[in-house]
């Protein structure tokens, strides 16, 4: 086990936020977590996770001892009549997976090309895009416990996915956990993801629906798309409205798409009948929160080097090439946030839950 101080975090999240971890382990497999627990400095100090650093928000030096996860591999593990599983460890790149998948011709992936950050990260946030999630083709993943170093399995009930949500952002059972009758612990700060499984349909069948995907079928005259086309379709879709994050420091979409009720929505519409919503099958009503962002007048808009990006005010972006030191600082991106939630509040009475840790 190499422990490392002072370790620069800027090339590590994707905000490209200047900051530094006190201590750094890299861990490439659970012999690493086993190591550091034995340690008797390290191993009851805090730990903090990292992932690909695609969705946190660094607002200072970490004290806490920061676990890099770089367990590395991507195989196919196992098939069933209907399926292939393949595993992939926690520190492989999502987007490379994604494409190592399509190479190997186990499609189903496709949808979620170019999300930003790790195999690991993605079970965390339930990461979705043009109409798939995670959870629709997660099998199970491997775990190891912070505090026990006791290795442990979870399917997809146990991980209690919600919307960019699962039992590993809660500290206390995760509310859909409850709603499924799981009585789990929450896992936040206890879990260090090591390999994810994906269930990938033999019968591959595309995921339509979305207005993008569609658009790009009409311009193509395609009714009948391939992964492939699905894949290269998205990958145009999210160049053309997301920052490049090796460009433009940003962390994906800042908040999540609030939920309102029927009758709530009733009064928004009042308030601007323009705004963008879907009817979803339990009754209520998401709301695109990049369109009320947006409607507040905020693209465009900057605090310090901190700003919404021009193309998709979901966005927020560090401005600065950070290398020097002059980039935006975690602070002023949630000033700008907190901003951006006040107007928002005040114009349509919703709160914006930010998506990325604030660390
Ligand atoms: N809109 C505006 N102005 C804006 C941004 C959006 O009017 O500045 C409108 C769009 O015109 C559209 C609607 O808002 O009618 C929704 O926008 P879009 O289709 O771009 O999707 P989104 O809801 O903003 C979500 C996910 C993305 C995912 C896309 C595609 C969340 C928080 N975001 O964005 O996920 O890629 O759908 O499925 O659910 C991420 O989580 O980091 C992420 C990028």
């Amino acid at each position: 086990m190499l422990v490392e101080k002072n370790v620069p975090l800027q090339p590590y999240n994707t905000f490209h936020i200047v900051a530094k971890a006190q201590t750094l382990v890299r861990i490439t497999g659970e012999a690493d977590v086993l190591a550091l627990l034995a340690d008797p400095h390290l191993g009851s100090a805090s730990k903090f996770v990292l992932g690909g650093g695609s969705n946190i928000v660094i607002t200072g030096d970490v004290k806490p001892v920061v676990l890099k996860v770089e367990v590395k591999g991507r195989a196919l593990v196992g098939e069933t009549p209907k399926a292939y599983i393949v595993e992939a460890g926690a520190g492989e790149n999502w987007h490379e997976f994604v494409t190592w998948t399509l190479d190997q011709g186990y499609p189903g992936l496709e949808n979620m090309a170019l999300i930003p950050g790790t195999v690991g990260a993605s079970p965390v946030q339930n990461v979705g895009a043009y109409g798939v999630e995670l959870q629709d083709r997660f099998e199970s993943l491997d775990a190891i416990d912070l505090q026990t170093g006791q290795l442990f399995t979870l399917n997809a009930a146990q991980c209690a996915f919600g919307y960019r949500d699962s039992v590993f952002k809660h500290g206390v059972p995760a509310p859909s956990a409850q709603t499924l009758g799981y009585q789990l612990l929450g896992l936040k700060d206890r879990a260090l993801i090591l390999r994810v499984r994906f269930v990938l349909p033999k019968v591959w069948k595309p995921v339509l629906g979305y207005a993008d995907i569609e658009k790009k079928m009409a311009e193509h005259n395609c009714s009948d798309p391939t992964a492939r086309q699905i894949y290269d379709w998205v990958c145009a879709v999210r160049r053309a409205k997301l920052p490049d994050p090796s460009i433009i420091g940003n962390a994906g979409s800042f908040f999540k798409n609030p939920t309102v009720t029927a009758e709530q929505c009733v009064d928004i519409i009042a308030r601007d009948p323009k705004v963008v919503h879907y009817r979803m099958d339990d009754g209520s009503v998401k709301l695109a929160a990049g369109w009320l962002i947006d409607s507040c007048g905020w693209k465009g808009k900057s605090v310090g080097q901190a700003g919404v990006y021009e193309k998709q005010a979901l966005v927020l972006v560090n401005r600065g090439a950070g290398t020097d030191g002059n980039g935006a600082t975690g602070g002023e991106v949630m000033t700008l946030a907190k901003a951006i939630q006040t107007s928002v509040y005040e114009r349509f009475g919703i709160l914006l839950e930010p998506e990325p840790v604030v660390v």
